[in-house]
């Protein structure tokens, strides 16, 4: 079933130089773009798009890290987006992520593991709406 979903190249994507080897594995695992903007958030729209994590111990240290500089929001399309994107991102833990994921291939972190993709068909249309409120 065709789902979209939201993902970030966070701003360690962006510095490192990696934003067109990132899109790239997304783009040529079939998935379409439907939305993208560079852009640099401050605190108050992490907490919006982190809503569920602004109470745990590693929060700050991530939201400084996600308003540090630009990064690049996007909305993917395709069959299965969600898990798709979720399994080409790897674990959490780019240490500990698959080679042969973005992580796994090109992060020795858990801050700075250059992506985010939604959890679920649910977290992707709440964030969607949060990145993209005038995507049709
Ligand atoms: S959980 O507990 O499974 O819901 O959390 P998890 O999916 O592992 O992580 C949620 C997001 O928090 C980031 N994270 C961290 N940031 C900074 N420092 C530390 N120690 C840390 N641990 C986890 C992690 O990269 C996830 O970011 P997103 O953007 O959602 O992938």
């Amino acid at each position: 079933m065709s789902q979209r979903t939201l993902v970030l190249l966070k701003p360690d994507t962006v510095r490192r130089g990696l934003v067109g080897e990132v899109l790239g594995r997304f783009e040529a695992k079939g998935l379409s773009i439907v939305a993208m903007d560079l852009r640099t958030i401050d605190g108050e729209q992490a907490d919006q798009h982190y809503a569920e994590h602004v109470e745990r111990d590693f929060y700050p240290p991530l939201r400084a890290f996600v308003t540090s500089g630009p990064l690049v929001a996007l909305v993917l399309e395709g069959d299965e987006a969600v898990e798709v994107v979720r399994a080409l991102n790897g674990a959490t833990d780019g240490r500990k992520a698959a080679p042969g994921t973005i992580r796994g291939d090109l992060s020795l972190s858990n801050r700075e593991n250059l992506v985010h993709g939604s959890d679920s068909p649910e977290s992707a249309s709440r964030e969607i709406k949060i990145w993209f409120p005038d995507l049709p």
